[in-house]
């Protein structure tokens, strides 16, 4: 199927860099934001990553100038109403997501493909509560989503192969790298990176070393681009935390359970860079 509207529902730290990749890549994309002082927000944090990208040399002006041209944002959910895809990137809650689907059920076409970006629910489980879990996939993008060339597409059991083949072509459409996911919390990438993160907070209260020179050990010994306390504090510690526990609730395996620190930390409000605090001071 043809893919020329695309709605983001939520326009975050994700939403609204998912909704600036679909504009950039020439479809018309409507954002929505709950209230209009965050959907300001987000425009502005869009505005800026564009602006900046024009003074890198890294985004040309018409490129900026067709970009923001293709993209609209609104409080009214209505307006989503004539998108081919939805990409859904609000507070990560069950009850939340699906009582956004069903709101969207009730006023879009039957055509239309719901995606969620969802880093850690269960997409099966999110699209069955939805009147078209054969028109629903996880459209899982990486942060910062400009920058980040890859998108994890997964197929809920109820995914039709027309679904999942649509998904898969629209993220390559957007200049990204897409893989195949199963739909197991943390699918692929956290899968792997949420146990590492766990194992540096672990291994740093038993005496490992300084945060400082684990960062700089995994950073300099193995090229990541930062350490693992520098990207807990870029992720955000309850973040990380919320994705260990639905993590370790399926795997019952401990490399998923949150350490101590992590959670006291969060109870702290210690949430990393957003909130000025972290396992570093912003
Ligand atoms: N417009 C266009 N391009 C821009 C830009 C802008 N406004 N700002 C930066 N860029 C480009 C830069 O030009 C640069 O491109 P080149 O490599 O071609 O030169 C690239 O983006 C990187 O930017 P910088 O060099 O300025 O920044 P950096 O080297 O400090 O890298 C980073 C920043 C890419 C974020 C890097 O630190 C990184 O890869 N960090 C790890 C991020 C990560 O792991 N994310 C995943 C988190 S987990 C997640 O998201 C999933 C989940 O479910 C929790």
């Amino acid at each position: 199927m043809t893919i020329k509207t695309v709605g983001v529902l939520g326009c975050g730290l994700m939403g609204s860099g998912i909704a600036q990749v679909c504009a950039a890549a020439g479809y018309r994309t409507i954002v929505r934001e709950v209230e209009e002082p965050f959907l300001e927000k987000g425009m502005e944090r869009i505005r800026k990553f564009l602006r900046d990208g024009v003074e890198k040399g890294k985004v040309t002006a018409e490129a900026e100038g067709k970009t923001l041209q293709n993209l609209s944002g609104t409080t009214a959910l209505a307006e989503l109403e004539s998108s081919d895809l939805i990409i859904e990137a609000i507070i990560e809650n069950v009850e939340e997501k699906t009582k956004a689907f069903a709101a969207l059920d009730a006023i879009v076409r039957s055509h239309t493909i719901f995606c969620s970006n969802t880093s850690s629910l269960c997409i099966t489980e999110l699209a069955s509560k939805t009147k078209r879990p054969d028109r629903f996939a996880g459209l899982h993008f990486f942060n910062p989503v400009p920058i980040m060339k890859l998108v994890e597409v997964i197929r809920a059991l109820t995914t039709s192969d027309e679904t999942y083949q649509t998904v898969f072509s629209f993220a390559q459409s957007l200049g990204k790298e897409p893989i195949t996911a199963p739909d197991k919390p943390g699918f692929i990438v956290n899968r792997l990176l949420v146990p590492y993160l766990l194992d540096a907070i672990r291994s740093y209260e038993h005496g490992l070393g300084t945060i400082e020179d684990i960062d700089k050990g995994m950073k300099l010994g193995c090229g990541y681009p930062m350490g693992p306390f520098t990207l807990l504090d870029f992720v955000g510690l309850d973040t990380t935390y919320y994705i260990a526990n639905i993590m370790f609730e399926e795997y019952r395996e401990p490399a998923y359970a949150p350490p101590p620190l992590l959670k006291r930390m969060v109870l702290a409000g210690r949430m990393g860079k957003k909130s000025g605090q972290g396992f570093y001071k912003y």
